[in-house]
């Protein structure tokens, strides 16, 4: 059982200060959502938070902290008194070869990427199962159920885990009035790709895809109409439903 209405939700959102996030809290917040805008770069925070309707909340947190974690949760409850939607947003990429790639730069992609998605789920958890309801949203990526793309390996396990332990968290919530869902987007037209590690090795490819992106608008109205659905894996957009025709068996 997930939710039929985003009226009076209680939303965090992690990573809203830009791209995905930000438009999400915006649309989240159009439908009547109360949002709480989580990410590092507090003014451009703020200022998506400015571009939201209705009550919101902008919380400074780098999801790798343990102690931000926790003060964004409580936050959000001392706010808002409950947390109805948690949407894991917050994400980096690398490209480059497994060889070349930096021990240190895949710890930290798994360290957002994963371990942080795994840690907030489990804070905010403890409030839903209070509340006997609730819904995560995880952000995952095409790259969570196909190898999309050449040089993206170590992207591509992190993104696979968000989308198992999505799977493996819709399961176990069964019966408790939670659940969990995972958006499963292709290339999309944000300012990701210059913030991945890797960025400057992308940047003549990325020319090469520009055409293929889908915008931040497409990928917020399908994440709208998914999470209505019955649907485990939310694949946002018609090019990402392509996308994973044409790669799943490779
Ligand atoms: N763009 C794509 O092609 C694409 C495709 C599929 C999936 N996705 C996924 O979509 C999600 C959003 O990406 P985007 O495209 O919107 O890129 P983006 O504009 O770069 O947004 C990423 C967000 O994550 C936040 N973030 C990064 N590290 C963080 C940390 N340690 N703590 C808190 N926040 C952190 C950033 O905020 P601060 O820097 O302010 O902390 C930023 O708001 C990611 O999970 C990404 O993997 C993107």
């Amino acid at each position: 059982m997930g939710i039929d209405s985003l009226n009076g939700k209680v939303t965090i959102i992690t990573g809203a200060s830009s791209g995905i996030g930000a438009a999400l809290a915006r649309a989240f917040s159009n439908e009547g959502a109360l949002v709480v805008l989580a990410a590092r770069r507090i003014e451009k925070l703020e200022k998506a938070a400015r571009a939201c309707h209705g009550d919101t909340l902008a919380v400074k947190c780098d999801v790798t902290s343990a102690d931000e974690r926790q003060r964004l949760v409580d936050e959000a409850v001392e706010r808002f008194g409950r947390v109805d939607i948690l949407v894991n947003n917050a994400g980096i990429g690398l490209y480059g070869d497994t060889e070349a790639t930096k021990e240190s730069d895949l710890r930290r992609l798994f360290e957002v990427n994963v371990f942080a998605v795994f840690l907030l789920t489990k804070l905010v958890l403890s409030v839903m199962r209070e509340q006997g309801s609730g819904l995560i949203l995880n952000i995952g990526s095409i790259g969570g159920l196909i190898a999309h793309s050449d040089k993206v390996t170590a992207y591509v396990a992190s993104k696979h885990a968000v989308v198992g332990f999505t799977r493996g968290l819709q399961r176990d919530l069964h019966g408790t009035g939670i659940d969990a869902k995972v958006v499963c987007p292709q290339l999309v037209d944000t300012g990701f790709y210059q913030a991945s590690f890797g960025a400057r090795e992308m940047e003549g490819l990325l020319e090469k895809v520009k055409g293929r992106m889908d915008t931040v608008d497409q990928v917020v109205e399908g994440v709208m109409r998914g999470i209505f659905s019955d649907r485990l894996v939310i694949l946002p957009t018609e090019k990402s439903e392509r996308a994973y025709e044409r790669f799943r068996d490779v």
